[in-house]
């Protein structure tokens, strides 16, 4: 008979993390998620198993959902989630209250403030202060766990990009790693959001990547003088297909600034009924010779 995978050790208060942060030998990685795991969760597990004792944390957090958004309604499994993290390897899940997370009264809370240059553009744009939570909640796991590489999915491209530099401007000594975006058989990103999809919407849902991919066809021999054009045409067809497309842009892959024609990425939100789906691709161009 083979021998089930050990479940990760649950912890939920301060103390416990500690306990288990020092008794740990080995170098610690931390997978940051907000929980109802997939496969696209779990490759991140899988990166970090690879050279140190992993611990993922789950925590819906409340200050990067904005008024009106899918907070209260989140998913939240974490008894599967603890069978899915037993089979790839994890061995530790911090999962705090929000009062362990958020300690202080509203009026005594410390903050960082992402740069409106990487924070208000693209989904900063539609969501503000979403990066503003993101940041707040990151800042405070990579204090409590002190990991010494933190893995990120380049699903979240913006996130991951933003992530990095503040990683970088407060010199957290840490490495940030990403893995490339895991998606369903026809191509839709994973996320925890696409349960919110309808089976005929489900249906139509790879589309959105299938255009991104159109466009970085489109876009791989072309400068960024006609990336305007083309990001309009992509707008429409995804008009076309069902989508209520938020932003399709293209930007610089580093910086998040204004595509330059070197190292570009193509970024979209649109909302299909009530999901709003993210994507992005790189625009991969032919070496010159
Ligand atoms: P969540 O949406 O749960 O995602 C957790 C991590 O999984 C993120 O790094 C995200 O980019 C990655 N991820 C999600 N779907 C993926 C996919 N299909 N392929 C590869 N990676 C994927 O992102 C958050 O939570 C939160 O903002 C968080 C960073 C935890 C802060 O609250």
């Amino acid at each position: 008979m083979p021998i089930p995978p050990e479940s990760p050790v649950l912890l939920e208060s301060r103390e416990a993390l500690t306990t288990w942060r020092n008794s740990q030998r080995l170098p610690v990685h931390l997978v940051p998620t907000m929980g109802n795991l997939h496969a696209g969760h779990l490759a991140l597990i899988e990166h970090a198993a690879r050279d140190g004792a992993v611990i993922a944390s789950i925590f819906v957090n409340p200050t990067q959902f904005g008024p009106g958004e899918d907070f209260e309604r989140y998913p939240r499994t974490l008894a599967e989630d603890l069978d899915a993290l037993a089979a790839s390897g994890c061995d530790a899940v911090w999962a705090p209250a929000v009062e362990t997370m958020y300690p202080l009264a509203d009026a005594y809370r410390f903050e960082v403030r992402p740069p409106a240059a990487l924070a208000d553009c693209l989904c900063g744009a539609h969501r503000p202060g979403h990066f503003d939570g993101v940041c707040n909640v990151v800042m405070r796991l990579f204090a409590q766990i002190r990991p010494q590489r933190a893995v990120f999915g380049e699903k979240d491209y913006q996130q991951l990009t933003i992530l990095r530099k503040m990683a970088e401007d407060f010199s957290i000594p840490l490495i940030i790693d990403a893995v490339p975006t895991v998606r369903e058989s026809d191509g839709l990103a994973m996320s925890s959001r696409n349960r919110y999809l309808s089976v005929s919407e489900r249906a139509k849902a790879a589309g959105l990547y299938k255009v991104l991919n159109a466009l970085a066809d489109a876009a791989k021999n072309e400068g960024p003088g006609t990336f305007g054009e083309l990001r309009l045409s992509a707008i429409e067809r995804l008009e076309e297909l069902g989508f209520r497309p938020e932003y399709v842009e293209f930007r610089d892959a580093e910086t998040l600034g204004p595509a330059e024609g070197l190292n570009d990425r193509i970024f979209a939100a649109a909302y299909l009924g009530q999901a709003r789906l993210i994507d992005n691709v790189a625009v991969t161009r032919q070496s010159c010779l």
